[in-house]
């Protein structure tokens, strides 16, 4: 009995030496105190506005590197510098995710996103990153403007109104966006807010696609259509990529799934957010609607509706207003790597299995790097004033190898329905003013809501 005391004791005090060898130099980088064993799980929070609010109180703190244990094995690295970032955003080895992608594999499989970072996400990033070239994304501007009138149809249900929710409104032209444009599935959540789908988001995005239709059936209506030479109009130009590579052997079904899935995932909460975001701080500075119209009538005309990846590209103000915003409301306010190979921070080698949370948010939000940081001011990404600064200190889309591969849709669909909404809409603040209760969710959320009030603009 006393021997096999000995030889637990024996056991815990070898693995403690181990550990603690090997996080020496882990170890040694500032971050809160922490428990025994549990570390700093409870330090973090009970839910996403706390686990936020505590990053960045943290980085207040301790500075834009510290250590965190979260539990006894997730040594976790927070990192919201722009040289540290860098190192590692821009390398083709820390391109590892984390255990915490493994939340997402069981409804998006093993997608682009949750991908570890093998050869099979090399090979798929390398088929994919066609879909997104600007003359694909050129055919998608009409489903923008016809499905941007829907959405301002069912805007237009609340002007005059005082104030209203718009996210729920956003979220639903941005699904029917995604459905369309990836797939060719008229989804109509807008005129179907009651959408299952919509209902009961993370149950039903499990196979997303396998629920709405067969893919089999899909891929035979598009052989019919290359053996009638019919060209492949705008109806489905990711998936129609999809099924080329399939054919040529380099993908199976069960892959395709897995990306329209995960297309579906990334491609609407991120944007419904972003343009959501944008309505709020545009509903407080009227200054900022009046330069967008006058920008809008001088590149794109008062009367034409009609966007092109040109004109839509040529908004230089309006780029610098979405930037402001994607900088205060980080949309993906953090991301993580695990280290699989020689990494050195500030001079420590990191142990491999570490875990990096990089923190854009607190990245973008930092006193650092922006003056005044909590100030919504468009000006700052004027090209004088980005000039001299350094490009890893803005990066909403990520950076290098894994960055967001649907950034340039993004960004045109962001910018497509913000100059609908206003060349039709006054947005105004709520009264009394509305204080956002920010949170950390996979993506930036406010857990009471984006109100504004909208008049019509004639
Ligand atoms: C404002 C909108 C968006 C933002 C802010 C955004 C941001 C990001 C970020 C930060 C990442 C890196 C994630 C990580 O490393 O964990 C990412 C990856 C990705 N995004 Fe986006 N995204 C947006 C829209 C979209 C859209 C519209 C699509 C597709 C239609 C898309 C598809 C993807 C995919 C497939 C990846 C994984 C890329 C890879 O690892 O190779 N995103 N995005």
């Amino acid at each position: 009995m006393y021997l096999f005391f000995a030889f637990i004791i024996f056991v815990i005090i070898y693995f403690y030496h181990k550990r603690t060898t090997k996080f020496r130099a882990f170890n040694s980088f500032p971050g809160p105190p922490g428990l025994p064993v549990i570390g700093n799980i409870l330090d973090l929070g009970s839910n996403t506005a706390e686990v936020l609010s505590n990053l960045q109180k943290y980085q207040k703190i301790y500075g834009d590197v510290y250590k965190l244990w979260v539990g006894p094995l997730f040594p976790t690295l927070v990192i919201c510098d722009a040289r540290n970032l860098e190192t590692i955003l821009s390398s083709t080895i820390h391109i590892k995710k984390s255990t915490s992608y493994l939340i997402f594999n069981s409804f998006l499989g093993d997608g682009l996103i949750t991908n570890i970072g093998n050869e099979k996400w090399r090979k798929h990033r390398k088929l994919l990153t066609p879909a997104f070239h600007f003359k694909i994304l050129e055919r998608f501007l009409h489903k923008f403007d016809a499905l941007g009138g829907t959405l301002l149809q069912k805007l237009d249900e609340h002007a005059d109104d005082n104030g209203f929710d718009v996210f729920p409104y956003i979220t639903r032209y941005t699904l029917d966006v995604i459905c369309e444009t990836s797939m060719g599935l008229q989804l109509n959540v807008q005129h179907n807010p009651d959408h299952i789908y919509l209902k009961n988001l993370v149950e039903y995005e499990h196979k997303f696609t396998m629920r709405q239709f067969s893919l089999i059936e899909k891929h035979k209506q598009w052989e019919i259509r290359k053996q009638n030479n019919e060209k492949s109009d705008a109806k489905e130009p990711f998936l129609d990529l999809l099924f080329r590579v399939w054919d040529n052997a380099e993908i199976s079904m069960e892959e395709i799934r897995e990306e329209l899935d995960t297309f579906m995932f990334a491609g609407h909460d991120t944007t419904a957010t972003t343009i959501s975001f944008c309505l709020f701080e545009l509903a407080k500075h009227q200054d900022v609607q009046h330069k967008i119209l006058e920008e809008v009538h001088e590149i794109i005309g008062e009367d034409n509706d009609q966007f092109t990846v040109s004109n839509l590209s040529n908004l230089k103000y309006l780029d610098t207003v979405v930037k402001e915003v994607m900088r205060i409301y980080t949309t993906v306010p953090l991301i993580e790597r695990a280290v699989a190979d020689h990494l050195e921070i500030d001079g420590k080698v990191i142990p491999i299995g570490t875990t990096l949370l990089l923190f854009f948010y607190g990245l973008h939000n930092s006193e650092q790097n922006y003056t005044d940081a909590k100030k919504f001011d468009p000006s700052r990404f004027s090209s004088e004033n980005t000039v001299n600064r350094d490009p890893f200190s803005y990066v909403p889309f990520s950076a290098g190898a894994r960055n967001c591969i649907g950034q340039r849709f993004a960004l045109l669909e962001v910018k497509a329905s913000l100059v609908k909404i206003i060349k039709n809409f006054i947005l105004l603040p709520v009264e009394p003013e509305h204080k956002l209760q920010l949170a950390a969710n996979t993506i930036l959320k406010s857990l009471n809501g984006v109100p504004i009030r909208i008049k019509r603009r004639n």
